[in-house]
């Protein structure tokens, strides 16, 4: 690949590079990358490393390649929700309008229909890893992974277990039903094809949140995570008043929402949190020891009016962050728009603490373009403890990619003016990030393979 790149470095930089190459072996990772290339010297870099015979995709004026986003909670069975029931708060909305969706997919044929379809549209909006939530039903769930699988993303994905506090007609009958189809499920998705070395699709725990879940289940399922420290796990956290004090309620005994998590063994340092508005300091601190990650949601925070999370806390505090869009918590399934809301977030609470001391580096701030790009790519790659593996372009890690085409053409937003070539890439970035959408983006990638976007079709 040759043309524009950028690349994320750290919360407070990035690379911006006009004129770069980057090699992908068959594998679909990088071997390699030099920056700075004027193009009459292409083939003789390529020459100079023994690749003279190989294809280079080149990028045009207007285009650039970025890590592909990296969706850190979502759920696929509420895709088609996504806009309605806006009025609800969380509990009312879950009972409401979430229960109802999601009980639908006890129909396999519904959930494959409906599955093809969500799941092709998170790839065209440029996500190559997404953790998503299913529904408690095995066969739907299954159904799920199979497409994502046969679509070539790479994805964490779990069934929900949910055995109280729930509908008649959307509960698991029994602790062990829960944990038996869990494992059903850990099994089924370990058994599916991969070219991989590290398989694109995997299992991940995923109890509802503290509310749907007794603590024998929560406890069967910290025993299941115990013998497999690798296996992921994923949950909702204090997202709402008054949800945080329905839990509180509900576990007597501990001290904190985190405190219940971390006394079944599910607080660990691949357990994603999800939302995370309102935690207590104590909880912080707990997260920031167990090395948990938070995905932050300010979509649906904003969206079923749960609260602004202290995000530059957060970072300040050392916990790893990445962006969810929480569909449909959140109403779009795009990374863009939970970029564009963390900024409008970040800014809100900047508002609230204008003239006060500004001596932490993130806490009270409003997020820059470089922390935006970092939790949208490399911080959801720590949150899925995958950071070794994808998140930014570097020697080793995979090509999981997209191709950003912010050329003013007919299908484009048209925002970009007529003078590309004078607008740096930085400029290009901003722009994308805030007025961009999925028609800008024209390729996905995973593992090197182009699995999406609006040139794939
Ligand atoms: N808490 C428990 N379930 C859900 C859900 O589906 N969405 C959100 N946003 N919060 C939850
Ligand atoms: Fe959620």
């Amino acid at each position: 690949y040759y043309g524009a790149v950028v690349n994320p470095v750290s919360l407070k930089s990035f690379e911006a590079h006009r004129a770069c190459l980057i090699a992908v072996g068959s594998s679909g990772n990088i071997d390699w990358v030099v920056e700075d290339v004027e193009s009459s010297m292409v083939q003789d870099a390529l020459a100079a490393r023994g690749y003279a015979d190989v294809q280079v995709v080149c990028l045009r004026e207007g285009e650039f390649l970025c890590p592909g986003f990296i969706d850190t909670h979502t759920h696929a069975p509420q895709v088609p929700n996504i806009g309605s029931g806006q009025e609800y708060e969380l509990l009312d909305w879950l009972e409401n309008i979430t229960f109802p969706m999601e009980s639908k997919f006890s129909d396999v044929a519904f959930a494959e229909r409906t599955y093809a379809s969500v799941v092709r549209r998170i790839i065209d909006s440029g996500t190559t890893t997404c953790c998503y939530y299913g529904t408690i039903h095995l066969e739907a769930t299954k159904v799920l992974a199979d497409i994502v699988n046969a679509c070539g993303q790479r994805a964490f994905i779990g069934k929900c277990n949910m055995d109280r506090n729930s509908p008649s007609h959307y509960i698991e009958p029994s602790v062990e039903a829960s944990i038996s189809a869990t494992k059903t499920l850990i099994s089924h998705i370990k058994q599916l094809p991969s070219n991989a070395d590290e398989p694109l699709v995997q299992p991940i725990l995923t109890p509802r949140f503290a509310i749907s879940c007794t603590s024998p289940l929560l406890k069967g399922l910290g025993e299941l995570a115990a013998a497999d420290p690798h296996l992921r796990i994923q949950t909702h956290i204090s997202e709402n008043p008054a949800e945080i004090a329905f839990t509180a309620s509900l576990f007597p005994e501990t001290s904190s929402y985190a405190a219940a998590y971390d006394s079944f063994g599910l607080l660990r340092s691949n357990t994603i949190l999800a939302h995370a508005v309102h935690l207590k300091d104590e909880e912080i601190a707990l997260i920031a020891t167990k090395k948990a990650g938070i995905s932050h949601c300010p979509t649906s925070n904003f969206n079923l009016n749960s609260g602004v999370a202290p995000i530059g806390k957060y970072l300040d505090c050392g916990i790893k962050v990445g962006l969810g869009t929480d569909v449909s918590g959140g109403y779009s399934p795009s990374i863009l728009n939970a970029i564009q809301n963390a900024s409008i977030a970040s800014k809100v609470i900047a508002m609230q603490h204008r003239g006060e001391d500004t001596s932490a580096q993130f806490s009270n701030k409003q997020l820059s373009i470089a922390s935006l790009l970092y939790l949208a790519t490399l911080g959801g790659a720590e949150v899925c403890s995958l950071d070794k593996s994808v998140g930014s372009f570097a020697v080793g890690k995979s090509f999981d990619a997209i191709q950003v085409n912010v050329r003013n053409e007919a299908g484009n937003p048209a925002v970009w003016g007529d003078n590309l070539a004078s607008k740096s890439l930085e400029a290009m970035l901003e722009q994308f990030f805030f007025c961009g959408d999925d028609r800008n983006i024209a390729r996905v990638y995973v593992q090197g393979k182009l699995i999406g976007g609006k040139e794939f079709h």
